[in-house]
Formats: C-alpha cells, sequence, structure tokens
C-alpha cells in the first residue's frame, strides 16, 4: 500500500452552492474533451452542487438528446477513468441544450427563459456560471447581450453569484489584451471574470506553492545568492493537428509561454502571499514577478531569444510531416513552433539570475519540467579525486507526465575508492498518493463554482506578460529580423537553442 493519503481517507470538501452552468461553444471540442468528462468526474467523486444544472449551447440546431449523445462520446473517449452507469444517468438528466448565436439578442431571451424553467423546480437560487468556450472575438458580444437580458447579476442587490469563465488566447499582445479586457468590463465587473489557464488547475504546478512555503528547508536557498540559474520546457511531441488555423495566428510564445510558461515561473519566483486563502494576496505577488521580469531591449532579444520551426522527422519511429505540410498552415508560413528565451527577473531577490525557457511542438517526447540549479560546492576538497568540476544540485520540479519532484545530490560511490557521482531523491505523485491526480479543468470548475479565483489570472498579470514579450514580437516582425530556424521533428529543437546556453556558460538538461 502507498504511504500517505488517499481520496477515501479524506475529510469530505464542501459542496458548491446550487449553480447553473452555460457552456457556450458547447459543439466545440473543449467540451467533449475537458469540461464534460472533468464534470462527469466531479459528479464520481460527488464534489457537484446538490442543484447542478448545465445548458450546452452554440449556434447548431441540437435536442437536449442528441447532446447528452454527443458528449457521451466524449466522457467515454476521453475521461480520466471510466465514468459509471449510475452516476452518467444522474448526471445527463441535468443536462440540456439550448441553441443561441452569441451575437443575436433575442437568442439570449429564449435562453433565459429556459434557464428560469429549468430552475424553478427547485426552490434553491442558483449562482450562474458561463463558460465562454470560444474566440475571444465573441467573449464581448455575448457578455453585452448577458447583461442587456438581465442575465447577469450584481451578487450585492440578488444574492446570485454571476461568474464568466474565458478561454484563452486572451488577447495576441497589449494592445489587444487591453482592449478585451475593456470590452468585458463594459459588462462585468473584474471579480466575475474567471480567465482560465489550465496550468494552474495541475496538482504539480499548485505544488510549486506548497513546497516553498510548506518546506522550512526551500526558502532560505529560494534566490540569487544560493541558485544558479531556472530552465523550464514544455516539450510537446504533438504537432499542431487540427488547429492550424488558430495556431498559425499565433506560434508558440502566444500559444504556451505567454500563458502556462510565465504562470509557472510567477509561482516559482513570488515572495510569500500575506495568506495562501487570499486570492488577491497571491495574485498580488504574482503580478509583481511578472512586472519584475526584465523587458529586452532590441539587441538583448537577438542575443537572448531563438525561434524555429519543424521540419520533417519522425517522432516516436513514425515519420511525420514538416509545419509547412501540416494542413491549414500558410504556405511560407514564420510562424514559430519552437522558442528558446533567456529572461531574468529584475528584482532583489533574483536578479542575475537566467531563467531559460524553451518551449516546442513536435519535439522527442512530451515532458513538462522545472529545474532549479543551485550553486555547486567548491571543489577544493575533491581536488585529484576526481575528473571536472563538482555537479549542481538540482531541484527538478516534474509537472507532466510522471507528476512529482527529484532532488539531484553528489554522493559517494561505494567501493576503496573516493569517487563523487550525481543520484536522485525523488517522489512521485503515484507512488507516494497512490491516486491519480485529478484534470486540471475539474479542480478550476469546482473553484469557478464557489467563487474563488485564486487559480484564475487576473488581468493585470495578462496585461504584464503581453508586455514583457512585446519587445521580442516587435524585433521577429522587424524588416531584419532573425531568421525563423529550422528543427527536425522529433528532436530537442535547433542547435541555436544549445548555442544560447552554452554562450552564458550552461546547457539543457537531458529530459
Ligand atoms: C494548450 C495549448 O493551452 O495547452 C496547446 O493551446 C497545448 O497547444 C496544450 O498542446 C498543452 O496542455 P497540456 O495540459 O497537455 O500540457
Amino acid at each position: 500500500m502507498a504511504e500517505g493519503v488517499t481520496a477515501q481517507n479524506e475529510p469530505r470538501i464542501a459542496k458548491p452552492p446550487a449553480t447553473l452552468l452555460v457552456i457556450f461553444g458547447a459543439s466545440g471540442d473543449l467540451t467533449s474533451r475537458k469540461l464534460i468528462p472533468a464534470l462527469c468526474n466531479l459528479a464520481e467523486d460527488q464534489y457537484l452542487p446538490e442543484n447542478f444544472i448545465v445548458i450546452g449551447s452554440s449556434r447548431s440546431k441540437l435536442s437536449d438528446d442528441d447532446f447528452r449523445a454527443k458528449v457521451f462520446e466524449g466522457v467515454q473517449k476521453f475521461s480520466r477513468r471510466p465514468i459509471s452507469p449510475a452516476v452518467w444517468e444522474r448526471f445527463s438528466k441535468n443536462l440540456h441544450y439550448q441553441p443561441c448565436n452569441g451575437e443575436v439578442l433575442a437568442d439570449f431571451e429564449l435562453l433565459k427563459q429556459r434557464m428560469e424553467s429549468l430552475c424553478a423546480s427547485s426552490e434553491q437560487r442558483f449562482n450562474y456560471v458561463y463558460y465562454l468556450a470560444m474566440a475571444p472575438q465573441f467573449f464581448g458580444p455575448i457578455a453585452s447581450n448577458l447583461r442587456e437580458v438581465g442575465l447577469i447579476e450584481e451578487y450585492s442587490s440578488t444574492g446570485r453569484r454571476t461568474s464568466v469563465v474565458v478561454e484563452k488566447p486572451f488577447g495576441h499582445d497589449t494592445q489587444s489584451a487591453r482592449e478585451l479586457n475593456e470590452c468585458l468590463r463594459k459588462s462585468l465587473a473584474e471579480e466575475q471574470i474567471y480567465r482560465i489557464d489550465h496550468y494552474l488547475g495541475k496538482e504539480t504546478v499548485q505544488n510549486i506553492l506548497v513546497f516553498r512555503f510548506a518546506n522550512g528547508i526551500f526558502e532560505p536557498l529560494w534566490n540569487r545568492k544560493y541558485i544558479d540559474h531556472i530552465q523550464i520546457s514544455v516539450c510537446e511531441d504533438i504537432g499542431i493537428g487540427n488547429r492550424a488555423a488558430y495556431f498559425d495566428q499565433n506560434g508558440i510564445v502566444r500559444d504556451i509561454v505567454q500563458n502556462h510558461v510565465l504562470q509557472m515561473l510567477s509561482l516559482l519566483c513570488i515572495e510569500p502571499p500575506i495568506s495562501l486563502s487570499d486570492a488577491k494576496s497571491i495574485r498580488d505577488e504574482k503580478a509583481k514577478v511578472l512586472r519584475s521580469i526584465k523587458r529586452m531591449t532590441p539587441v538583448e532579444v537577438r542575443e537572448n531569444t531563438v525561434r524555429a520551426q519543424y521540419a520533417r522527422g519522425s517522432v516516436s519511429g513514425q515519420p511525420v510531416v514538416s509545419y509547412l505540410e501540416e494542413k491549414g498552415v500558410n504556405p511560407g508560413s514564420t510562424t514559430d513552433t519552437y522558442v528558446a528565451l533567456k529572461l531574468e527577473v529584475d528584482n532583489w531577490r533574483w536578479s542575475g539570475v537566467p531563467i531559460y525557457i524553451r518551449a516546442g511542438k513536435r519535439l522527442a517526447k512530451r515532458i513538462t519540467e522545472i529545474k532549479v540549479f543551485f550553486n555547486r560546492a567548491p571543489d577544493s576538497l575533491f581536488k585529484g579525486r576526481q575528473v571536472g568540476e563538482l555537479e549542481h544540485n538540482v531541484l527538478s520540479i516534474q509537472v507532466q507526465p510522471k507528476e512529482g519532484m527529484s532532488l539531484r545530490i553528489s554522493s559517494k560511490q561505494p567501493g576503496p575508492r573516493f569517487k563523487v557521482r550525481p543520484v536522485e531523491m525523488d517522489f512521485t505523485y503515484d507512488n507516494s498518493f497512490g491516486v491519480a491526480s485529478p484534470e486540471a479543468y475539474e479542480r478550476l470548475l469546482l473553484d469557478v463554482m464557489k467563487g474563488d479565483p485564486t487559480l484564475f489570472t487576473r488581468n493585470d498579470e495578462i496585461e504584464e506578460s503581453w508586455d514583457l514579450l512585446a519587445p521580442i514580437f516587435e524585433v521577429w516582425s522587424s524588416k531584419d529580423a532573425p531568421p525563423v530556424l529550422s528543427y527536425e521533428a522529433g528532436s530537442w529543437g535547433p542547435q541555436a537553442a544549445d548555442d544560447l546556453l552554452r554562450k552564458n556558460g550552461h546547457s539543457w538538461s537531458s529530459l
């Protein structure tokens, strides 16, 4: 039996209050792949509110039964575990469908009638959650139509909490993110907006705060005096699938770095917040980190960034096409599918500590990992006993797929000679907790229903993260922009990314 706690012996958490969730974009991929499977898993664990209604909505004309059948396929295919027939039966009874064109006010009147009639069977007052699983150009019109028909209410006057969840991409650059924020704020208060970044719902990402602040040994070392550098890698072996229309307009920096990577980085580098149960204090600290990241000069952009696109190659032994050969990619596209960056959080704690980031599609394998390299011990005591320098102690946070942490330390190799060798002390979630981690969307949906915004991104965080990337986009889109390099699919990226670290005396850690 694994050590530690299991889901069975944990105290039950309080269920959220009565909630009506409307998913706009319900005929899309996200609903079938992530949202409904996540809700079913919450149902399986009995975490959903006692009174819970879901309305799927999109332009397609579907009946309730059509919608149920469609999403059931998704549940069977994508749920992290089988959902029992009894749970599905109970859950699906409260699953409905209402067609709605986000730009047609009359459709919102019909939606309102449907919501009211579904809620009428209960005496409870339902909180409303609107999930906008669709492109950002629809956020503004939907929010404004919801308000127009009276479906967005102020908590102070009605006691009903109304929340709107928006998916990424949240803007394309600083200006568009600001405009999107302004557009939403015409219909909603900031505290009603939940900008989702699913990385924040991952157990391993939430654990960054716990291991930093629940262990006395790390915090005293967590600064420029003891840390040599940090590496954050988000590597994927998949290509762009059927998402060319979205990806070709965005590229890997907008797809992964602006959100997931910078969110992990900010948790890794924040000062202790006033309280871990106070969303504002955590978000304040994260925003400070993003504000402290040094904005690069044009010369620094050339020195500290590498972008590339995958060429043909093979992944897991299968030949794969180049990015330019993917269906729907513009011929001659210069969109980045790989990026390596050197960033610096220029504040009292971190100044001078390089933070290297790499993210890419079609790399050798799927792995997301953070590695913190501590300063080497002086090797004076070991001179003549071994070749080369002592190794760095490295703390690895394995975000996925194998969730866990490890610490590399130097140890004496058994035997008559005094030989030093690095070894790993590690823990995996599997071994220690014996239960599979929930999907990120499970935690995040539950938090919205409870009205807890801690794991969602605030407007200033979004704007800061776009702002710090702006100098990079500017140089990359200039007339004499550095070239978009090429790398073989199935490799670890272009040589230039290795050179970026080498010129700073470092090298990418193998994954
Ligand atoms: C999404 C990106 O936000 O994250 C995708 O749009 C990427 O391109 C995905 O594949 C990665 O998520 P995860 O949870 O599989 O690491």
